[in-house]
């Protein structure tokens, strides 16, 4: 059920229920950080293993020190300037966090996420909000109510309705090591953003490794459609599939040539990054669910938030990739 009723869904809450929740990046999956049983809960709901931790999702930035401890002045810094927003970041936990929540690491993600709903949410709640993405594993993150409905609806007993997410993808993931800030997943706050603050930072985002890495859950697959989907210069591509019904994803201006086997999905006809993010998970999901029957989309300039879509658009096309190298077609 949707519905936009903050004190309803507190009341599932409290009774250990998951329930799908707003933010500006995308929609969560949320439980009582503290209740274990409804932790457990997201994971079976989710199909996601519980190698992959939580992210704990707070009212403020005071609240941080009664989860985690001994937390970086770097971090606080970014956690200022950026919080509430999409902003994660990695800090030691405290005894009050579970193994469940952390995947048995000895540190917490911790966000504050920028949407009035699900603020107000937890001002009125007894504690945090743990929530991954509302997804089934490795599909398309959401970015409305309607398709948290149509991937999990028959699996929660509620969704509170909070909108379109304006971000569109999930927050960036920062931590610290040896005193230097390390990112660990490219996301809604560009990285040109962050070392306006604290300077230099490291990029830790591996890409297209199935093993555990520093952030779990940064699979080489991942945000994958359920169609092929193709990674590369769009123009060389196209021809090779002519009587094939593709959706092309393109950012900027539209310089294709009128195909009647070509539907355009444009992320940006201005070209901005911005706008761009806040398409592309939409995009792919209106396109899986299309009679489109391949995926061909190009890279964005590597700046900004082009960096965040580039990286959901090489985990979602990953396969294809692989593929791609053996036909040394494109790439
Ligand atoms: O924007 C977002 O961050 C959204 C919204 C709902 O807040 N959440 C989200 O959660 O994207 P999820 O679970 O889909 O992705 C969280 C990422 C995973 O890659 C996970 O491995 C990493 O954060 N992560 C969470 N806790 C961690 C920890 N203790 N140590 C290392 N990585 C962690
Ligand atoms: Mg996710």
């Amino acid at each position: 059920m949707i519905g936009e009723d903050i004190y309803k869904t507190a009341e599932l809450l409290r009774r250990g229920e998951v329930v799908a929740i707003p933010t500006e990046t995308v929609y969560g999956l949320a439980a009582n950080t503290f209740d274990t049983n409804a932790v457990a809960k997201i994971f079976g709901i989710k199909n996601r293993p519980k190698f992959n931790p939580l992210i704990v999702h707070i009212k403020n930035i005071e609240y941080i020190h009664t989860i985690a401890q001994n937390i970086n002045e770097k971090l606080i810094k970014l956690m200022t300037h950026f919080s509430p927003g999409p902003l994660t970041v990695l800090v030691e936990k405290k005894e009050c966090i579970s193994n469940i929540i952390t995947a048995g690491s000895n540190k917490v993600a911790v966000r504050i996420p920028a949407h009035p709903l699900t603020l107000k949410l937890l001002n009125i709640l007894e504690f945090p909000l743990a929530a991954p993405s509302a997804n089934p594993f490795q599909y398309i993150s959401p970015t409305s109510s309607i398709q948290v409905a149509e991937q999990l609806g028959d699996k929660i007993p509620y969704i509170l309705e909070g909108g379109k997410c304006k971000v569109g993808i999930e927050s960036t993931i920062v931590g610290i090591e040896n005193d230097e800030i390390v990112v660990y997943r490219l996301g809604g706050i560009a990285i040109e953003e962050i070392e306006k603050y604290v300077g230099k930072v490291k990029l830790k985002t591996q890409l297209n490794k199935s093993e555990i890495v520093d952030t779990p859950g940064q699979l080489g697959k991942h945000y994958s459609p359920k169609k092929r989907m193709i990674i590369g210069d769009i123009q060389q591509i196209l021809p090779k599939f002519q009587n094939k019904k593709i959706a092309v994803i393109i950012f900027g201006k539209n310089i294709l040539p009128e195909q009647e086997n070509i539907e355009v999905y444009n992320l940006s006809n201005k070209a901005d990054d911005i706008e761009a993010a806040a398409h592309i998970f939409e995009y792919l999901y209106k396109i899986d669910a299309s009679d489109a029957e391949l995926i061909v989309a190009g890279l964005l300039p590597d700046i900004g938030l082009g960096r965040a879509i580039n990286d959901r658009l090489l985990r979602a096309a990953s396969d294809i990739h692989r593929d791609m190298d053996d036909e040394n077609e494109c790439f």
